[in-house]
């Protein structure tokens, strides 16, 4: 299906006749077969500010579907690394990048533990959705922007997305979830760099 507000990106979307149901009993949490409203946000914003990846390195953080590591490719990346943790979302993201005819490097990995990317930009859309997962992702995002790294986020005001150090840059009204999801108001977000 087209993505959402964002003219020319095509994802491959889970639909009633998927069958996703069959995966409940795996314990794996099909991410992966809907953009995300943080990720349509900042989507939107590289489409709109392409400069803020064109030329440059960029990895995308908890990639799920590849949304928003495909739409930095449209927007003119020299490299797109697109990082998760599920094989699925993995094999995921190297169908929606053929899809749309742009190049992706995929890593199935937590990288959150370890040092920022070799990259000049870290793309992260919707990873503040559970505690667990915002405990890790917060504060690696947080090292990679200490680092010099530009940091961008893109969150519909989940729970745990963190109360400090962000500069809003943009807001989308964007669908939460799923196509047949709620209009929500999602917004992206700058990480300040702080010293450490
Ligand atoms: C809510 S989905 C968002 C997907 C996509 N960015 C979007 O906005 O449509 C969050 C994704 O983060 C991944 N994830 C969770 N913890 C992670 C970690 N520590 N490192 C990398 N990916 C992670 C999940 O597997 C999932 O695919």
């Amino acid at each position: 299906m087209p993505a959402p507000g964002l003219s020319g990106l095509r994802l491959y979307c889970a639909h009633p006749g998927s069958g996703l149901g069959q995966m409940a009993g795996c314990g794996a949490s099909p991410y992966w077969a809907y953009p995300w409203a943080g990720g349509l946000a900042l989507a939107c914003y590289l489409a709109e500010h392409p400069q803020a990846v064109a030329g440059l390195r960029a990895v995308d953080l908890g990639s799920g579907s590849g949304l928003v590591a495909v739409a930095a490719a449209k927007a003119g990346a020299r490299s797109v690394l697109a990082v998760d943790i599920d094989r699925n979302a993995v094999a995921a993201i190297a169908l929606n990048a053929a899809l749309n005819g742009i190049s992706v490097a995929t890593c199935l990995a937590d990288i959150t533990g370890g040092p920022p990317p070799d990259a000049d930009v870290v793309l992260a859309g919707d990873v503040f959705y559970a505690a667990d997962v915002a405990a890790r992702t917060g504060p690696y995002l947080a090292r990679c922007a200490a680092a010099g790294l530009s940091v961008l986020v893109g969150d519909p005001g989940r729970t745990f997305l963190p109360a400090e150090g962000l500069g809003r840059c943009a807001e989308y009204d964007v669908r939460d979830f799923a196509d047949g999801g709620p209009t929500t108001r999602a917004a992206v977000y700058r990480i300040r760099p702080v010293p450490a």
